[in-house]
């Protein structure tokens, strides 16, 4: 099976790895050609000038684009497709993802949304979890290719923008809490109390795998980046904003999305999970 991946960011880049590993044909397409030209000479993978090059080909197309305005633009630019599955698995607005789908359905495409849960480390051992809409036909004709990227797939509609939703829904989740966190920790440690001490209370309490997961990543200010900062801000507010479609009252949503959105000015290219670092000097400089 031929696949066009369009966006080679962290996730992009990490998903034509895995596919080319497991034997799937990959071209890629990336909007900063350079990206494109190191990941193609490193994994021997084709490399395509245009969106439309990239999928003329090709049996699917996966989006890893960074937000709604990528998305639309990047599925605006894209002609006569009949045959082509397109799988946006950037995080959107469920808005966007029915733009998409109507503009893609109308040039002969199947549009799957399908959102994944899990950074780009979980990508390369293929072990996401993909939040999926559309029609079951086409998620069946890309199940052997979903599967060679996750280890669930959890099909939660018929309709375009329900995964969406979905996925903002679980990011807001996670990314509140990381935020509550962070928040937490500084109380602790500003009534003179070590937070490796908290930490050994919320391992003992229901937040235990939670804190496993997430307390070192929060507070330790080295690490890798595996999705910034500025991208959580984008997810909450687009949490936000799909709530307020829908007349959904998320007011917690809200207030976490305007802390992010401030931090995402100084420390957007962090991890999301150094919220604490701002929280404790906003200028991200004293992990
Ligand atoms: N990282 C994670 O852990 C994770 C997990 C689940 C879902 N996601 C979602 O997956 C998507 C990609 O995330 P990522 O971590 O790979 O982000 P990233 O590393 O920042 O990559 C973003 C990609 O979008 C492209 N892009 C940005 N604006 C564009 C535009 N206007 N037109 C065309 N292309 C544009 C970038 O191209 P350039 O290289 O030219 O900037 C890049 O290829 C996002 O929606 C994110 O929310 C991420």
């Amino acid at each position: 099976m031929r696949v066009a991946l369009l966006g080679v960011g962290l996730m992009g880049s990490a998903a034509a790895e895995r596919l080319a590993s497991t034997g799937f044909n990959v071209v890629v397409w990336n909007r900063t050609r350079e990206k494109a030209e190191r990941l193609s000479e490193a994994l021997g993978v084709d490399i395509a000038k245009t969106p439309m090059d990239a999928v003329s080909n090709s049996d699917a197309a996966i989006a890893f684009l960074a937000d709604d305005e990528a998305l639309l633009g990047v599925a605006g630019s894209i002609g006569r497709v009949d045959g082509l599955i397109f799988i946006n698995s950037s995080t959107v607005t469920p808005r966007a993802s029915r733009l998409a789908a109507s503009y893609l359905e109308s040039r002969g495409a199947c549009y799957i949304d399908a959102p994944v849960v899990g950074g780009p480390g979980r990508v390369r051992e293929g072990r996401l979890i993909v939040v999926a809409s559309g029609r079951a036909s086409c998620i069946d004709r890309v199940r052997e290719l979903l599967d060679a990227l996750s280890e669930k797939v959890i099909v939660v509609g018929g309709e375009p923008g329900q995964a969406s939703a979905v996925k903002l829904a679980y990011n807001a989740l996670l990314i509140t809490s990381i935020e509550v966190l962070g928040e937490s920790v500084l109380l602790v440690e500003r009534n003179g109390v070590n937070k490796s001490l908290f930490k050994e209370l919320l391992q003992s309490t229901v937040f235990s795998e939670f804190a496993e997961k997430y307390f070192d990543r929060a507070v330790d200010p080295r690490g890798p980046v595996g999705f910034r900062l500025e991208l959580a801000a984008k997810d909450l507010e687009y949490a936000g904003r799909a709530a307020f479609d829908t007349k959904a009252p998320a007011p917690v949503i809200e207030a976490a999305a305007s802390v992010y959105r401030i931090a995402s000015v100084g420390c957007g290219e962090l991890d999301y999970a150094k919220i604490y670092a701002f929280l404790r000097d906003p200028s991200c400089k004293t992990g």
